[in-house]
């Protein structure tokens, strides 16, 4: 049994991926490919469409996070399926402009955005501008202004919650960069600076807590923490805000034992605590945001590659070193990430090896995966590593001059390239 339903095996007993044969497709496009299942994508979206549908009465959008894999194609399938896009910088928000995204519905995020970026967005009318900080909200009301527009924004803050995560992807507590804090008195200072700047439109405030988060209870927790402050605002200002958005961050299975709810127990929760906690608070009940990324792209990617060596050190360990890596896969450098990786040519013979997987960049943390279970593998093997669909394609670099692998998706069988693979002249273009 694999991880994901994404892939599967036939009965060549070869892995397949959206129903097309892995190894077919490693030889028609060449490894290292990222492979995506479209309707896995659509399923998921849709999955969150209908909660909030279902049990918040379609009182929401939902907004795709592109920043967990951003291209063209997909953001043509979130166009299709009418949600939101969420972007955090002006390389993602020209991406969904350039495919006629409608800027009402895109939602724009950053710590830091340029001068360049607020004018673009505003510029291009952009639904939900985040703001961060105080300069920010300052600059752009000087910028809309210029622009003779009024920018719809919210105000990004930090509810103060651990929600027991990996500690580089932990953003809601008060030591972070991101937001505005509550407890300081600074989330209302902003609030109150915003409601007084004439060429912005304050509609919302926004959360969010982390990724890769298995538990309801810190969403419902961040709920009720910013609903509170929407009641104080209330109070203080007589202001009654339109829209929470809380962010995205709901986990995904890498490994057997990881295990979440459906995503649709955690609209229903939340929302519950939404409707009633507003109630019981007298503000009125919120338009809700949420802004899933990894739920959306994780499992339906997955990336194939080819085995160069395999180098056994008696005692130690065995190396199985793959035509990609750290380049196009910088999680386990990083965080140490999970992923199953399966032999895509032996998919349905038991995995009896422990392996290390190891990239082919020049370092030696350049590692997919450690102490891995693996079917016996030899050099021309094609490896697939399940779902990695989110964070992988979107934190690809050109490290040691490595071009960036191509992205297909796969819908009926049917494969068509939606990235192409790099070229050495597109990587050398820039030098002078
Ligand atoms: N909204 C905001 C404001 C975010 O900062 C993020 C992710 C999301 C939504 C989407 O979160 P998701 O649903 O994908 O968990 N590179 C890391 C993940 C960084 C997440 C950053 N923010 C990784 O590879 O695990």
């Amino acid at each position: 049994m694999l991880v994901t339903k994404c892939v599967s095996t036939n009965e060549k007993g070869h892995l397949t991926i959206g129903g097309a044969d892995a190894l077919e497709l490693a030889e028609k496009f060449g490894t290292p490919l990222y492979v995506y299942s479209e309707d896995k994508i659509r399923q998921k979206i849709r999955e969150f469409i209908l909660s909030v549908n279902k049990y918040y009465n379609g009182n929401g959008l939902v907004v795709y996070a592109s920043k967990a894999f951003c291209c063209k194609e997909m953001c043509r399938i979130c166009k299709q399926e009418n949600i939101g896009i969420d972007v955090v910088s002006g390389g993602e928000l020209y991406t969904a402009l350039s495919v006629d995204f409608p800027a009402k519905k895109i939602v724009f995020h950053g710590n830091n955005k340029t001068y360049d970026e607020l004018t673009a967005a505003v510029e291009n009318g952009v639904g939900r501008i985040i703001v961060d900080n105080k300069t920010e909200l300052k600059k752009l009301n000087e910028i809309a202004a210029n622009l003779g527009k009024t920018a719809g924004i919210m105000l990004r803050i930090k509810p103060g919650i651990d929600a027991h995560t990996h500690d580089f992807i932990k953003t809601g507590q008060i030591d972070s960069k991101f937001g505005f804090a509550l407890e300081t008195g600074e989330a209302m200072d902003a609030v109150k600076a915003a409601l007084d700047m004439p060429n912005l439109k304050l509609r919302g405030l926004h959360c969010h807590i982390g990724s890769q988060i298995f538990d309801i209870a810190p969403f419902e927790l961040a709920a009720k923490v910013m609903l509170e402050f929407f009641r104080d605002i209330k109070l203080e200002t007589g202001v009654e805000l339109e829209e929470l958005n809380l962010g995205g961050g709901f986990g995904i299975k890498y490994l057997k034992k990881d295990y979440h709810e459906p995503y649709a127990e955690y609209i229903k929760n939340v929302s519950a605590v939404v409707s009633s906690f507003s109630h019981e608070l007298g503000i009125k009940t919120p338009f809700i945001l949420i802004e899933p990324g990894r739920s959306i792209v994780g499992v339906a990617g997955t990336t194939l590659y080819t085995v160069g060596s395999v180098k056994k050190i008696p005692d130690i360990r065995t190396y199985v070193s793959v035509d990609g890596g750290m380049a196009d896969n910088p999680r386990y450098a990083l965080y140490r990430s999970d992923y199953e990786i399966v032999c895509a040519n032996r998919a349905e013979e038991d995995r009896t090896e422990t392996v290390t997987v190891a990239g082919k960049c020049c370092e030696s943390g350049d590692l997919i995966q450690e102490n891995t279970k693996l079917q016996p593998v030899k050099s021309g093997d094609i490896l697939a590593v399940l779902s990695t669909g989110a964070y992988n394609y979107s934190m690809a670099s050109n490290y040691n001059r490595i071009a960036r692998p191509p992205v297909i998706m796969v819908k009926d069988g049917e494969a068509r390239v939606v990235v192409k693979r790099e070229t050495y002249e597109q990587i050398t273009a820039n030098d002078i």
